[in-house]
Order: C-alpha cells, then structure tokens, then sequence
C-alpha cells in the first residue's frame, strides 16, 4: 500500500474567475426541482437515518428504464459503485480489465484491490479493438470513453458482452450527451452492468449520486458488501427530484451539444484536430504547440483544462464544454496565444 499511486482528481481552484474546463462538471445549475427540494429539506429529516436500500429513488431509476427494483443498485457517486464492483466480481487471483486510454481511476481501484490489471490497448484513432480470446474477472466499459469522447461500435460491445465470461460494466457516465446507449444489454445479458451518474447531465457533481442497472443477482452482490448506509437522506431525495425532471436534464444537454459543435468548428479553425465528441467535452490535439505548453499558457490565463501525461495521452487536452460565455473567453484567450 506504501507503493500506492492515488487517483488524481482535476483541481478544483479557489479562485471564481478562472474559466474551468478541467472536470466535466455541467456549467448549468441542476433542476428546480432540486433546489426547491433542497430548501424545504427539514431538520427532523437529517435526524433520523436514511432509508438504507434507497427505495423511492430506485423505484424512480427502474420505472425510468422499465425494469424491476431489484434490477436497480443506487450510490454515493458511481466511483462508489465501481470500488464495490471489484470487492464484488473480483476474486484475490482475478484480473480487472479496461481500454487505455480511459477513465484513469479503475487501474487505481484494481491496485487498491491488490489484483491484476489486464488492459486493452485501443486501436488507431483511440477506436474499438478487442483481441481475441481475451479474458479478465471484470471489464470496465467506458461508453462513451473518456477522455476520448469516442463512442464505440454498439455491435461491437453486444458481441463483447455476450461472448465474455466475467462482469462488464459499461459505464455510461456521459451517456445523455451521446446519440445511443447500452441500458438494455443490462437488462438483457446476466453478466452486463450499466452504470450511470447524475454528475454531469443532470448537474449534480456535488451531491454525489450514480447507479447501476443489472440482473438481480449482481445487484444483490453488490447490496451483500455496501456501506450500511451508503446513500445520505439529502442524496436520496435530490437524485429523486432531478430524476423526476429529465425534460430540464436535456434542454441543458442540448444547449451543451449546440456549444460543443461551436467550439469543434473553432478548434478545427485553428488547424487542432478534433476527434468527435459524443461527451460533454473535446480530446483535442493541438496544432504548432504541444499540449503540455498550451495547457500551461491557458492555466497562466485562467483557462483551466485538463492534461494527462505520457505516451498515450500526451499529445492530447481534454476541454470540457461549458457555457457559449466559457468558449467566448476560452476562444479569445486560445487566439491569443496562438
Ligand atoms: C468515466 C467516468 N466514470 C465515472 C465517473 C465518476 O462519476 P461520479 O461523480 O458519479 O462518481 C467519472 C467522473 O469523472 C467518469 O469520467
């Protein structure tokens, strides 16, 4: 454990004025609902603890997805529900598989989880390549991937699902901002698990609330090793209200969307390749200065976006889309560099 690398999270500055592109955060508040929900939340409330097996909202989830409850496992974030996954699906001489690039906690849990990690290099253009005869306790599938924003093949990861012999979870975190999903391969195939957030569609980063929709007997594994009250009373009752208002979720997404394809337009202005976003941000590889030297020069102007180092992601910024006013500075202050 001496040895353990930490997930690294994307900064989180003090300073207000910095235009930050960094987290994938939605630059729109969340639903109404929620914060009429928020102020008329009680203290009697917070007294008491909250409903365990975190009914309402489940039921919420599986009438959204037309499935049962029992099909439905309800978390603090869905990084909670990914840790439990590999205390669940994972035995202490198992493998935990994943695409590199993606989402760059799950070598950490496989590693807090002492066992092997198997990843899968992707193709050329970060595209889908699954080599034969390949095999791993559990998969995370990231759908759209992150921090490519590339949106796999939907036959490729049916055959994917159907022909492996370990748990998938396809991790749809950034799924509302895509043109497809996968949720019925859950609810079809005994091995699959689709994970959602309300982070980024729905606004709601800071409250801390994702799920996971499943045949029963991985929702009860997952149910067996959970904290005994993994979700906060407040959690429970905001995630239900946002859930309940997905109309306001895609009016946000579609004004994201319409930002999105701006800023691809501009981008590609500058010579920058683009790939295309199914996401609420861009994997962008500059044109005339490296990514490093550009993410610092923005970072001096108060841009914040984010960096990953090394070989396969090096070249490489990923820009969170944020409001049209965000792009408006983050354009100017691009030009001026440029
Ligand atoms: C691919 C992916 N999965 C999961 C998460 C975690 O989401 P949550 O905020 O629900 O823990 C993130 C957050 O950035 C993500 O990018």
């Amino acid at each position: 454990m001496q040895d353990l690398q930490a997930y690294t999270p994307g900064e989180q500055p003090a300073d207000k004025r910095i235009v930050k592109l960094n987290t994938n955060e939605n630059p729109y508040p969340p639903s109404p609902r929620v914060i009429r929900a928020a102020r008329t939340f009680t203290a009697a409330r917070l007294r008491l603890y909250p409903d365990p097996v975190s009914r309402k909202l489940r039921s919420k989830i599986a009438e959204i997805h037309g499935c049962g409850i029992e099909n439905v496992f309800a978390g603090n974030g869905s990084d909670e529900i990914l840790a439990l996954c590999t205390r669940a699906f994972v035995e202490d001489s198992g493998s935990i598989g994943y695409f590199i690039p993606s989402y760059s906690l799950y070598p950490v849990l496989a590693d807090i989880r002492a066992v092997c990690k198997n990843p899968v290099a992707l193709g050329a253009g970060f595209q889908w390549r699954m080599p034969g005869g390949y095999s791993a306790s559990l998969f995370f599938l990231t759908n759209p991937n992150a921090p490519t924003g590339i949106l796999y093949p939907k036959a490729e990861v049916r055959k994917f699902c159907a022909s492996f012999k370990g748990v998938v979870l396809i991790d749809e975190a950034y799924v509302d901002f895509s043109r497809e999903h996968c949720m019925d391969l859950a609810l079809k195939y005994k091995n699959t698990l689709v994970m959602r957030t309300l982070s980024k569609s729905y606004s709601l980063a800071g409250l801390r609330a994702g799920y996971a929709v499943g045949a029963k007997p991985l929702i009860e594994a997952l149910f067996k090793i959970k904290d005994s009250y993994n979700m906060d009373a407040l959690s429970q009752t905001l995630a239900h209200e946002a859930l309940s208002d997905i109309r306001y979720m895609k009016s946000n997404v579609a004004r994201i969307r319409k930002t999105r394809a701006r800023l691809t337009e501009s981008l590609n202005g500058f010579g920058f390749l683009v790939y295309p976003s199914e996401t609420n941000f861009l994997w962008v590889k500059p044109f005339r200065i490296s990514a490093n030297q550009l993410f610092e020069r923005l970072r001096e102007r108060k841009v914040l976006v984010r960096y990953f180092k090394g070989p396969l992601t090096g070249d490489f910024l990923r820009i969170t889309v944020g409001t049209d006013e965000d792009a408006d500075r983050f354009l100017q202050v691009l030009g001026r560099i440029m």
